[in-house]
């Protein structure tokens, strides 16, 4: 199987849940490829699985001035945030205007947003199922990834993120 991982990440927390995932994945046999959004393929019929995911930014996918935002952000020493290289080029939000849908890959989205009920938080997840049901895209599974107050992942959502992806693939039997 071929599978796709498009996101974004300003400070690292969505790409090591990606990394999780695509780590998974590759246990499984799966021919993983990771893109940040920027840089990934308009055309997805190479691939059966596509995994799209974000953090959650003003209750929703990040756009340029939240992106900007997420710089000044790390640029303030005592929050002791680093900020990912192509953090502020274009992001999941931009990709979903480019996808072409050819032939009909499964869909599941993540997100990553705080540790607070969704309600308040909000949730990229469901940004990223809008713009892929709209383009009429099978949407299967729907993940969040929590930080705490310091945007840092919380302890054991990496092994969440290994187990989510054994649900949408399973190990094969040895
Ligand atoms: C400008 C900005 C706005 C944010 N808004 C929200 C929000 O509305 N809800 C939320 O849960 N988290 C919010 N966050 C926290 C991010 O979700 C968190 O930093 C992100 O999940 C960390 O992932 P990353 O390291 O991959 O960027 C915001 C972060 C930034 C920088």
């Amino acid at each position: 199987m071929n599978a796709l991982i498009v996101y974004e990440s300003m400070f690292g927390n969505t790409r090591k849940i990606v990394e999780a995932i695509a780590d998974r994945l590759r246990a499984a046999d799966v021919e993983v490829t990771v893109s940040l959004a920027y840089d990934a393929p308009a055309d997805l019929s190479d691939y059966e699985l596509v995994i799209v995911g974000a953090p959650t930014h003003a209750h929703s996918l990040p756009r340029p001035k939240s992106r900007s935002e997420a710089a000044v952000w790390a640029a303030d020493p005592t929050k002791e945030l680093v900020l990912e290289p192509m953090a502020q080029a274009s992001g999941v939000r931009e990709w979903l205007q480019r996808i072409m849908l050819v032939g009909d890959p499964r869909f599941a989205v993540f997100s990553t947003r705080a540790d607070i009920p969704s309600i308040f938080s909000g949730d990229a997840g469901k940004a990223i199922s809008k713009g892929l049901r709209r383009r009429l895209a099978r949407v299967e599974s729907h993940a969040d990834f929590l930080v705490g107050l310091d945007n840092r992942l919380l302890e054991g959502e990496e092994m969440r993120a290994r187990e989510w992806a054994s649900e949408l693939v399973p190990l094969p039997i040895a």
